[in-house]
């Protein structure tokens, strides 16, 4: 593959992912670069449609196996269609979650599936970000934030505090095992802060 540069932001609900992906993605257009926005489940027509089963609806609606498997699906329409293309043109694709929320939620918070999850990623995706932006903020605090947005997606949000604990200290967990490619921020700053902070990973890494 002709490489651009991908990517990914992580954290848990609320940390400000969404708010520091569409920061990035300005920065860097606005100094000349082709940057393209994307996120996770969705970022392709099929995707999105995927996405609307996994984010509404009950808690218990799908198994951690079966939603392991409706995210590996959107993922792959969203890598097929989208991902791979804009990568193939050069262009720095900064997808607002990938496969380390998979990782994190189904493999190692909704259900004990790491190992399966790995071995899907291998085979129907596998691809790495170049660059991992973890958004480490305390639960209690991105929680407040998420649910106040009240936007109907709430069905992982609805699984509680001691759920978005645990996944806080599975993405710490992560960004520690994939230290070359994962950068963990402080979340708990003021919105320029952290996009400054990122904006300077991003040009580090562009200049490689
Ligand atoms: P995510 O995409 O991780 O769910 P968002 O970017 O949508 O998070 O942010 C969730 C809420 O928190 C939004 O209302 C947003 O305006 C607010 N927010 C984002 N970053 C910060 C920050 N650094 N400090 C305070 N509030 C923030
Ligand atoms: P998102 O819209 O990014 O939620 P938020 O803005 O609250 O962070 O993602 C929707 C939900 O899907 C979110 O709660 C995390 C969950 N999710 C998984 O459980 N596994 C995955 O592989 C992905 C991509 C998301």
């Amino acid at each position: 593959m002709e490489k651009g540069l991908f990517i990914t932001l992580e954290g848990v609900d609320g940390s400000g992912k969404s708010t520091q992906a569409n920061a990035l993605e300005k920065s860097l257009n606005k100094n000349g670069n082709i940057a393209v926005l994307t996120r996770e489940p969705g970022g392709s027509v099929g995707a999105e449609l995927i996405r609307k089963l996994l984010v509404e609806g009950d808690p218990d609606r799908w198994s951690p196996e079966t939603e392991m498997l409706l995210f590996t699906a959107a993922r792959r329409d969203h890598f097929e269609k989208t991902i791979r293309p804009a990568l193939e043109k050069g262009k720095i694709v900064i997808s607002d979650r990938f496969a380390d929320s998979t990782r994190v939620y189904q493999g190692a918070t909704r259900g004990d599936l790491r190992a399966v999850v790995d071995q899907l990623h291998q085979l129907m995706i596998g691809y790495e970000p170049d660059l991992t932006l973890i958004i480490d903020v305390d639960p209690q605090e991105s929680l407040s934030r998420g649910l106040a947005r009240d936007s109907g997606e709430d069905r992982f949000e609805d699984f509680g505090l001691g759920f978005q604990k645990k996944l806080r200290q599975g993405f710490l967990k992560l960004g520690h095992d994939f230290n070359k490619r994962c950068k963990i921020i402080d979340g708990t700053r003021t919105v320029k802060e952290i996009s400054s902070e990122i904006l300077t990973l991003v040009y580090t890494k562009l200049n490689d």
